[in-house]
């Protein structure tokens, strides 16, 4: 039964090399990423996830506005591979981006003082769990994406752009599209060294 999940968990990788070509409607990749968001869990079931998606022209923003944010603190003579990134990335048909709701957390923080310290720390697992999800059902509808992390450098200019509520928190960008090109043989450390079963 499980055959399914692992199969697309395995088919999951990092694809740069991605194209605007349409894979799925507008609609279908609201509502795949809507699933993602509602079934993913989370710590209490706070559901401090929020998610932005950008498609379209608004993708295109993104990636400029990260270029010229990046071009303030890159020198230019090294600008040319963050370019090339930053170009890869916008080649691609739309990003979603992944906030955690600080509000949410500070909440949690008041009415649970005991746990008062995990909850930062299982705000990002769960982020991480949503970016998984949402990752693995991109690929498995034949998108390709990447996981990156221009934050916080292009938080104030999201929050500008997108008109993003203070509380959240930016935690990653991903960048996906219809891939062009497959991705690199991938090397495994041994699974002995890293799973110990005792029975
Ligand atoms: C928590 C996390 C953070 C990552 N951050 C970045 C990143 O900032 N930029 C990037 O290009 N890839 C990033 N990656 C992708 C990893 O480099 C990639 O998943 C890993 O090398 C395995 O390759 P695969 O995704 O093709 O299986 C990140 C992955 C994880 C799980």
């Amino acid at each position: 039964m499980s055959k399914e999940f692992l199969d697309a968990v395995k088919k999951r990788r990092s694809i740069y090399a991605i194209s605007k070509e349409s894979v799925l409607s507008d609609e279908q990749l609201e509502r795949l990423i809507g699933e993602a968001v509602l079934h993913t869990p989370s710590s209490f079931n706070s559901q401090s996830a929020r998610v932005v998606v950008l498609l379209n022209e608004q993708h295109n923003k993104l990636w400029d506005l990260t270029t010229e944010t990046l071009r303030q603190v890159v020198p230019a003579e090294n600008f040319g591979p963050t370019q090339d990134k930053m170009t890869a990335f916008r080649n691609g048909y739309g990003t979603v981006l992944f906030f955690e709701d600080q509000a949410v957390i500070q909440g949690l923080q008041e009415k649970f003082a005991l746990y008062k310290d995990n909850f930062p720390v299982w705000s990002e697992q769960s982020s991480g769990m949503l970016q998984f999800v949402v990752w693995t059902a991109l690929e498995a509808e034949g998108y390709g994406a990447t996981l990156q992390h221009y934050n916080p450098l292009i938080n104030d200019a999201v929050s500008k752009e997108w008109n993003i509520p203070d509380t959240w928190k930016l935690i990653a960008q991903m960048p996906f599209g219809k891939p062009t090109a497959a991705p690199g043989e991938k090397e495994f450390a041994p699974l002995e060294d890293r799973l110990k079963v005792f029975k």
